[in-house]
């Protein structure tokens, strides 16, 4: 065991100063004398972008095996997969020399126009902490380390280096914070990347209460703090902050400043010890895991292929999919011959391989005969003769595949969506096309919903293909002729129009901040709250075969919210082919004391099934399934009380309820103060206990001034012609006690003091 503080004894300022700062693009700083070696790190997420030298520039990197991006993961619903998937990065990683790999990333789905939704799993915080954990600890088995970013709230790319998140508390523990939360806490990353943007004001890489004191104190993340690359304005203020280690180096001014800092005193030197001491410890661990041999690139696309075919969704199919016995197949569409399987950015691989789709689809059949018509260009230009073509080889066939990508000047790190359109050669195309053709197949490559309500109607069969990784054309033309059941659900969404979605009028922001505007309230948080119909709800998803849920069971219907509840369900397949289906649980509080989401994700299942076969999933509930975030308590509480049990096959379609009660564990400090209303006092059982009292008096007395004697409501017999205690409840109960004074036998501010040192004592 290498002694870190030791080494820290005998490192020069200097040296410390340089540690924190990375020695190129990829790699930390070595100390030879002290024995201290070089860190490697590459992107990420979903494959190994390892240049081959990492002390030079390059635009190429080494091959690896191109995974499908989050979004893809994320609707596979597979906790296993997702770290079967992990430890396949970390093989790779071996061998090719990397000891962290820069992924997963957690945040959130604010809004479908997010440049880099792609690289993220879901608008659902269980969800997508879910899939970040599995995929942490998949690549952690195998003494590989990552990176969980961007913390946090990177949610656009516009101004992404210097806009303001203005996020209020309770989104951020609710929203923003959670996924990042469950990663850390259930898988422990070697390293988390802090995000380029501020929040609240102050740059993610130097803020303090986000690093230092959630993630590193409450959360108890032991890893270092990497900038994303270029996050740092101020190195000294980043140091003080959090923020162990600046990416990308070398930088020597910046080695000077903090030289200066420490010299100065303006730096503790302290601080820069424990950010020496989080680096040595991670390239410490890192070292223990020799970097050698091959990867099996065979079983890896193999294993990328699996990750496709799972995450593909089905989103509509009037019967005439899986492909049957169609003797003629006009595959229309460029990426049926390019495929279209990554997103553009630092998270861009160069694969070992590509399944084209096209030629995937002609081997599945030997009987039929396959037409090919590009459909429309690479650029943004309007090709009517390519449609024309596409038209007559879809009118001569049993069937038309409509390969449709969504193409990189529309969708990539870097920039933002300007619309959730296809282009408009696509659009026009998938028309002109279906028009001709009742038995068209639309699938899509995109990274991030699309609105189809101009063209959906007319086709009969759409499958999400999502940027499917380099096996994905084999995992469409499986799903395509029903070799694989299509079984994945949407992490995500889609709505029927831009306008619909929950950011629309806080997006980008101006000014250099964006205002989170909608709060809790994104994704299906905020369809449900508006009653809006959408074009596919969060966690849909369609199967070659059907699937009935029945016998719901929970493990109590009255429980301590410590103890938490198991709730299952027992799911049959009772159509004819086996297959998967993606079992989700959202829990709804019936009466709480703050606004809360409809209903929440909280609980998820994925079972196989034979045709015919039955089966029993369970599933988990604990403190944190019931619980939201108070920001007068600063804490996560539980209130006593109904809550139903959702269990659904998506979030739309709730199959069965029960109803529980629960008891809650917490003696929640009293938080009544000078400014608190009369319904807050009533609503507080310390505050009821000492004022409830008086309360009658007030009322009789603000009846007599204002209203009769008799028990009539005010509203119809009142003086002023209102119910004067309803107005009377949302008022301070110092401001009500004022218009009573006179006939009080104490100075209102006195009388309410008084109170108040009896519920806090
Ligand atoms: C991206 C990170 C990435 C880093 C290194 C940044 O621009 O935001 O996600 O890991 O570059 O390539």
């Amino acid at each position: 065991m290498t002694n870190i503080q030791t080494i820290i004894e005998q490192m020069t300022l200097e040296e410390k100063a340089a540690l924190s700062i990375g020695a190129s693009a990829w790699s930390t700083t070595p100390i030879e004398r002290l024995g201290v070696p070089e860190m490697i790190v590459s992107d990420g997420p979903h494959g190994v972008r390892r240049v081959p030298n990492v002390h030079e520039v390059a635009a190429t990197s080494l091959p690896a095996t191109c995974f499908p991006t989050a979004s893809c993961l994320a609707a596979t619903w597979d906790v296993n997969l997702i770290r079967q998937m992990g430890e396949a990065l970390a093989e790779e990683c071996i061998a090719l020399d990397v000891d962290v790999l820069l992924g997963p990333g957690a945040n959130m789905k604010r809004s479908p126009l997010g440049g880099r939704n792609f690289e993220y799993f879901s608008e659902d915080p269980y969800l997508a902490g879910e899939m970040a954990a599995n995929m942490i600890n998949g690549v952690q088995s195998k003494g590989v380390g990552t990176s969980l970013k961007h913390f946090t709230a990177n949610n656009q790319e516009f101004q992404r280096f210097s806009i303001s998140a203005e996020v209020d508390e309770r989104t951020l523990r609710e929203i923003y914070l959670p996924a990042f939360e469950k990663a850390v806490k259930e898988a422990q990353p070697w390293t988390v990347m802090c995000a380029y943007n501020k929040v609240n004001g102050t740059f993610a890489s130097q803020h303090d209460y986000l690093l230092n004191k959630i993630l590193k104190d409450e959360w108890g993340f032991k890893g270092l703090v990497v900038s994303d690359w270029g996050a740092v304005r101020d190195r000294v203020a980043a140091l003080k902050g959090g923020l162990d280690w600046e990416m990308p180096g070398p930088q020597e001014r910046r080695v000077q400043e903090v030289v200066a800092a420490v010299e100065s005193g303006n730096l503790d030197e302290a601080v820069l010890n424990e950010s020496v001491r989080r680096i040595l410890r991670i390239v410490f661990m890192a070292a223990e895991t020799p970097k050698e041999g091959e990867f099996d690139v065979d079983a890896h696309h193999a294993l990328a292929q699996h990750v496709a075919s799972e995450g593909m969704i089905l989103l509509k199919n009037n019967g005439l999919l899986p492909l049957k016995d169609q003797q003629q197949i006009a595959v229309i569409g460029r990426s049926a011959e390019h495929a279209h399987f990554q997103g553009g950015g630092s998270s861009h691989i160069n694969p070992t391989k590509v399944a084209m789709p096209f030629n995937e689809l002609k081997a599945r059949s030997e009987e039929a005969e396959f037409t090919y018509a590009e459909g429309y260009p690479t650029d943004d230009s309007f090709r009517q003769d390519l449609i024309d073509e596409a038209v007559t080889l879809a009118q001569a066939a049993d069937v038309a595949v409509l390969y449709i990508a969504l193409p990189s000047f529309k969708e990539s790190e870097g920039y933002d969506r300007r619309d959730l359109d296809l282009t408009n050669q696509q659009i026009a195309l998938v028309k002109a096309v279906s028009a001709v053709q009742p038995n068209t197949v639309v699938v899509l490559n995109n990274g991030a919903p699309v609105v189809m309500v101009e063209w959906i109607d007319g086709v009969a069969a759409v499958l999400e293909g999502w940027m499917m990784g380099q096996a994905g054309g084999a995992a469409i033309a499986d799903v395509l002729y029903g070799q694989v059941n299509p079984s994945g659900k949407l992490a995500e969404t889609f709505p029927m129009k831009l306008s619909d979605t929950p950011a629309h009028l806080n997006w980008p922001g101006d000014a250099g901040a964006v205002r989170y505007g909608e709060g809790l309230f994104i994704g299906y948080r905020y369809y449900d709250a508006k009653e809006m119909p959408v074009q596919f709800p969060f966690g849909y998803g369609l199967s070659y075969t059907s699937f009935e849920y029945s016998n719901p069971q929970v493990s109590a219907t009255s429980f301590k919210d410590t103890d938490g509840v198991t709730v299952s369900v027992d799911v049959t397949n009772t159509g004819e082919m086996a297959g998967k289906e993606i079992v989700q649980l959202y829990v709804h509080d019936k009466v709480s004391g703050l606004v809360r989401p409809f209903k929440e994700l909280k609980g998820f299942a994925k079972v196989e099934l034979q045709s015919g076969e039955t089966q029993t999933v369970s599933m988990a509930l604990d403190f944190r399934a019931f619980a939201y975030y108070h920001p007068e308590y600063a804490q996560w509480i539980t209130e006593d009380g109904e809550f139903d049990l959702l269990i659904g096959a998506s979030s739309a379609d709730i199959r069965h309820t029960l109803t529980v009660t629960l008891e809650s564990s917490l003696d929640l400090p009293c938080i009544l103060d000078k400014e608190s209303t009369i319904r807050e006092w009533m609503a507080d059982p310390r505050g009821q206990a000492v004022f409830g009292p008086h309360y009658a008096q007030m009322e009789a007395d603000a009846r007599k001034a204002f209203g009769g004697d008799d028990n009539e409501r005010y509203a119809t017999e009142g003086s002023i012609g209102m119910d004067i205690m309803e107005m009377f409840s949302d008022m301070p109960l110092v401001s009500v006690l004022m218009f009573q004074k006179d006939a009080l036998p104490a100075h209102p501010e006195d009388m309410v003091a008084d109170l108040l040192q009896q519920v806090h004592s």
